[in-house]
């Protein structure tokens, strides 16, 4: 399949230096677990993986820690890619640039599970998002699962351990532009972004657009294992993330 557009980077991923220094302990407690748990890796079934948008790597660097699968991580950013190759090489890594926004060096159905995390949000184009979910569904497997994490679109505007995502208060439309806010530790000054508010019913929709089926909504709460965030974090009122999955039949 060829995409209909390229897609442009928008403001959220200009600053992916400073992005190295967010701690991302709610997504590595919270997010990327649920990522993880709907898409079976670890399991003997899942030996290949597709990190669509992998930034610097963090996550394509969990999924070989946690397990012997491949991963082909791919990002549309030369920044990006450079960060991930010098600070998080791995032999079971393969990082790959988009091919003018598709995934032309990939086969069809050569993928056992895909993921794209925090990805739409830094898409301000919806076109841009059916173009990513159409090239992962033509290069997952049969019974493949695709899986996206975003920041939760219900809980926008509550103040989470180390991120608020849009402002407290403010209601967003499909495609609006909203300013986030992520914490960095040892006293370094917040980081200050813009991503896309994308309602629930989108990421549906461009899924099942795709041809994925079996969709399921995931709203992960912190328990009791992930204390770590402090005594009464609003993670564990409020669900911070949203995981939408699907299938390739
Ligand atoms: C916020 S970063 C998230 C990185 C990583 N997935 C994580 O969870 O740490 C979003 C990444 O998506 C990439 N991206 C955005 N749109 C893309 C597209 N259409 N194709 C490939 N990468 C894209 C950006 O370049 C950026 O590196």
């Amino acid at each position: 399949m060829t995409p209909r557009t390229t897609p442009r980077p928008t403001d959220g991923i200009d600053d992916l230096d400073d992005l190295e220094s967010y701690d991302d302990l709610p997504e590595r407690l919270i997010g990327y677990p649920a990522v993880f748990h709907a898409l079976g890796i670890g399991s003997c079934a899942v030996r290949t993986v597709l990190d669509f948008g992998c930034g610097p790597g963090k996550v394509a660097t969990r999924v070989v820690e946690a397990s012997d699968a491949r991963v082909v991580a791919v990002d549309i950013a030369p920044r990006a890619l450079e960060i991930a190759r010098e600070r998080r090489p791995h032999p079971r890594i393969d990082y790959r640039p988009t091919d003018d926004g598709g995934l032309g060096f990939l086969a069809e159905g050569s993928v056992d599970a895909a993921m794209a995390c925090f990805v739409f949000t830094t898409t301000g184009e919806i076109e841009a998002l059916h173009d990513i979910a159409a090239e992962t569904h033509r290069v997952l497997r049969p019974g493949g699962r695709f899986a996206v994490l975003d920041a939760n679109p219900r809980t926008t505007g509550i103040r989470f351990s180390t991120f608020r995502s849009g402002e407290p208060g403010r209601v967003y439309t499909k495609g609006e532009r909203r300013r986030s806010r992520l914490e960095r530790p040892g006293g370094a000054a917040p980081l200050e972004r813009v991503d896309h508010h994308w309602p629930c019913q989108t990421y549906l929709d461009v899924l099942g657009k795709a041809g994925f089926t079996d969709l399921d909504v995931h709203e992960p709460v912190l328990t009791h294992t992930s204390a770590l965030l402090g005594s009464d974090p609003a993670e564990a009122g409020h669900p911070p993330f949203l995981v939408v999955s699907g299938v390739k039949r």
